[in-house]
């Protein structure tokens, strides 16, 4: 996308504009929930507000099966806070600053937490499908940045720190929380890939001496972009298969979105309840 930061600018305060104006001051939170991860359709009683991405200003519709384009603002103990279901990938052809994008509006919405989830292979030692593990740092293989150019300009500093991007606060709230809930949480390093082939078993044995735990398509830009505004940062993923070369059989698409199904409403009712704990206890959000 070849597009002016004048330009870029107007969009997203076209689409926020609409965020506001539709739904009203943003919640504290957001919960974006990744490939498969988006539950039954069934409307919940928490809901409050709902629009697709198709009716905010250019926000990017998801085109792959498996990922749905909706925002949701729900009311939860505490406050409020917005479920997005579907995200955009690198892998379906659309730049760096599209996939960015929808983080980006919620961000100048107001919102200052988000929970990244996302489903990806295991890599590391003990870490198996069906497991949820917390993102305590990534390696960006994507070859793309968000901040390269000038499009994010205005909205932070193009070189912000990196070395604490995934909130030390907000993972103990998760740790807490999965205990409460009695479901397993381990921690791992995300390695992002472009996609959207899956990897060969000697890029896996690449990935792991380079210290990944998983390995996916997604969430790396979204963290660098909310890096540079500032926001407080949880990732999640969920586990969906022995990445390439570790286990018996083929990787296949309907496979991985068939176990993030199985899982979705687990990790949905952890990102809820970290976000209630964390409305709850006041926290700034960023950190
Ligand atoms: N590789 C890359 N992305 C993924 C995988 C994987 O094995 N599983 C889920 N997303």
């Amino acid at each position: 996308m070849l597009i002016r930061p004048t330009e870029y600018r107007a969009r997203l305060e076209e689409a926020t504009e609409h965020l506001k104006r539709e739904l009203g001051p943003a919640p504290e939170a957001a919960l974006c929930l990744g490939s498969g991860l988006g539950e039954s359709s069934a409307r919940r009683s928490s809901e409050v507000g709902t629009l697709a991405f198709d009716q905010i200003p250019h926000f990017p519709v998801p085109a792959v099966p498996g990922h749905r384009g909706q925002l949701i603002l729900e009311d939860v103990q505490g406050g409020k806070f917005c479920r997005l279901l579907g995200r955009v990938h690198l892998y379906e052809g659309l730049s760096v600053q599209d996939v960015v994008f929808p983080v980006r509006a919620i961000a100048l919405w107001g919102v200052r937490t988000f929970i990244l989830t996302n489903a990806a292979g295991g890599i590391g030692r003990g870490l198996l499908p069906g497991d949820l593990m917390l993102i305590t740092d990534h390696l960006n293989l994507l070859g793309e940045n968000p901040l390269v150019g000038t499009l994010g300009d205005e909205l932070g500093d193009q070189f912000p720190d990196m070395s604490e991007s995934y909130s030390s606060e907000l993972m103990e709230t998760a740790e807490l929380c999965a205990s409460e809930l009695g479901v397993g949480l381990k921690r791992g390093v995300y390695a992002a890939v472009k996609g959207p082939s899956y990897e060969t078993p000697a890029e896996i044995r690449m990935l792991s001496s380079l210290g990944a735990d998983a390995v996916g398509m997604s969430t790396v830009p979204e963290v660098i972009a909310l890096r540079q505004m500032n926001r407080g940062i949880l990732g999640i993923s969920l586990i969906t298969n022995w990445a390439a070369g570790l286990h018996d059989g083929e990787l296949r698409h309907e496979d991985v979105l068939r176990v993030a199904g199985r899982s979705a409403q687990m990790l949905a009712r952890l990102g809820i309840k970290v976000i209630e704990r964390h409305l709850l206890s006041g926290a700034p959000g960023s950190g």
